[in-house]
């Protein structure tokens, strides 16, 4: 590694990040994370934290988890690389998708189309889901519905489906085709309605109506996170996505299923689809797939879907998708690994349990601090404090202040990630009551100091 003063000198100079201005880092350059070790991260000059956003959202395991090491430094001396495009395979990705398979079985989900991120998952499953309709004769079924506020990557579909103006503005014109309905989203919404059960049917009957007026027939998915993550954490009332489920069903629409955060445990259950009690006809997974060792990504086919494509003859379901790291072998042999440590140690139990401790205890710093308006989470260990400046008005925060608030956790012991007006937390799944309390004790000191540093 280079030494310390090389890299603050170098710091963003050669490097554009993403999601972030050049200029912005440039005159505050990032954070510099040089290791970790179980849940703690370490930087540049020696400060040791522990990591509140789990990578991101990714590291479920922690960063010691020595058998998914192991099985890459072993896979890397046996087979680097091998495609798997049409003719060829390699072992590590037939023995993960028997893995996945049965781990998916309640899901409904049997067959993995892999790939190597998160937007390349919702690439291919929206791609997957045009093509279902085609080749059961319903070409005219092209368009995609999804909710505002949803995050689904930044490839260009899936930057259409994005329901966030951040992914969208700069990049336009986007996908045509690509249709938003208001989000399950209690603190802000167009019906100003603030009782989760009532909004979850509001934002039903805004689908239905959508669909009403685009016409059924031109519809080929409808795509969803099961909990909105990277809008800002955003549990939809626990009718809100069997509601969808059953909408989709009578308009012979796909339900997508954007797991890339919620698979492997993160809600408390092993998927947000079985979180809700809904079967999905697709669904997107990476990040936790590898603990963020490698990238990889998975997008799970439901048995239905798989029926029309393997029942083709006329050659239509042929699949022109597919990435030169599709199937790894790499990623494949850390996939199972995390697949046999996420089971061996049931992880979602622990997110289920930390997951209460910490929502508990940012109600609690709700109750302390005045520019906490909203606390969002209750459903494992993804959780969410909008701040804002004025509780009575609901004026957003300033960026200033948010950032004294991330600065201010990070002094006291604590990587928490700002996003918007929004803290937002994700710890690997592995962490313990201690480490949960640490994070509170962090954020407690970083919301005191950015409200006595902006009087
Ligand atoms: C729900 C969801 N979908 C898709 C993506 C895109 O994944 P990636 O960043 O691996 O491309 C993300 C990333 O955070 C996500 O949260």
């Amino acid at each position: 590694m280079k030494d310390a003063n090389f890299l603050k000198a170098h710091n963003a100079r050669q490097v554009w990040h993403p999601m972030a201005h050049p200029a912005d880092s440039l005159a505050n350059p990032p954070d510099i994370i040089v290791s970790g070790d179980g849940v703690e991260i370490t930087d540049v000059d020696g400060h040791r934290m522990v990591d509140g956003v789990g990578g991101l959202w990714n590291v479920n395991l922690g960063y010691s988890c020595e058998p998914v090491k192991r099985a890459i430094a072993e896979q890397l001396d046996r087979l680097p690389y091998y495609s798997i495009f049409r003719g060829t395979s390699n072992d590590a990705v037939i023995e993960l998708g028997a893995m996945l398979a049965e781990f998916f079985e309640p899901d409904g989900l049997s067959r993995a189309f892999y790939t190597s991120g998160g937007s390349d998952s919702v690439e291919v499953a929206l791609r997957l889901a045009r093509q279902y309709h085609k080749v059961r004769g319903e070409a005219g079924r092209v368009k995609f519905l999804s909710l505002k506020k949803g995050y689904h990557g930044t490839h260009t579909l899936g930057a259409s489906v994005n329901g966030n103006a951040n992914f969208r503005t700069a990049y336009e014109p986007l996908m045509p085709g690509c249709f938003h309905i208001p989000a399950p989203y209690t603190y802000r919404n167009p019906f100003n309605e603030t009782d989760p059960a009532r909004l979850a049917q509001l934002c039903l009957a805004a689908l239905e109506d959508e669909i009403a007026f685009q016409g059924a027939g031109t519809i080929a998915a409808f795509i969803m996170e099961p909990v909105l993550g990277a809008g800002g954490v955003i549990p939809p009332h626990e009718s809100f996505m069997p509601g969808v489920r059953e909408i989709c069903d009578r308009h012979g629409i796909l339900l997508v299923a954007d797991e890339v955060i919620t698979a492997f445990g993160r809600t408390g259950s092993w998927s947000g689809s079985r979180h809700w009690g809904v079967r999905p006809d697709l669904m997107c997974t990476a990040k936790a797939i590898t603990n963020g060792y490698f990238p990889f990504g998975a997008v799970m086919v439901s048995d239905r879907v798989a029926e029309v494509f393997e029942g083709d003859d006329s050659g239509m379901a042929s699949i022109g998708s597919g990435y030169t790291y599709s199937g790894h072998p790499v990623g494949a042999a850390a996939a199972v690994a995390c697949l046999k440590e996420t089971e061996r140690l049931c992880v979602k139990d622990n997110a289920a349990e930390r997951g209460r401790q910490l929502f508990a205890g940012l109600e609690a710093l709700k109750e302390a601090h005045e520019i906490v308006g909203d606390v969002r989470g209750g459903h494992g260990l993804m959780c969410a404090l909008e701040l804002v400046s004025d509780r009575e008005t609901k004026a957003p925060i300033d960026k200033k202040t948010i950032g004294a608030v991330q600065r201010g956790a990070y002094e006291a012991g604590a990587m928490v990630r700002v996003s918007g007006p929004n803290i937002i937390l994700s710890p690997p799944l592995v962490l313990s009551e201690g480490h949960i309390k640490k994070i509170l004790a962090a954020l407690d000191a970083g919301l005191a100091g950015a409200v006595k540093a902006a009087a």
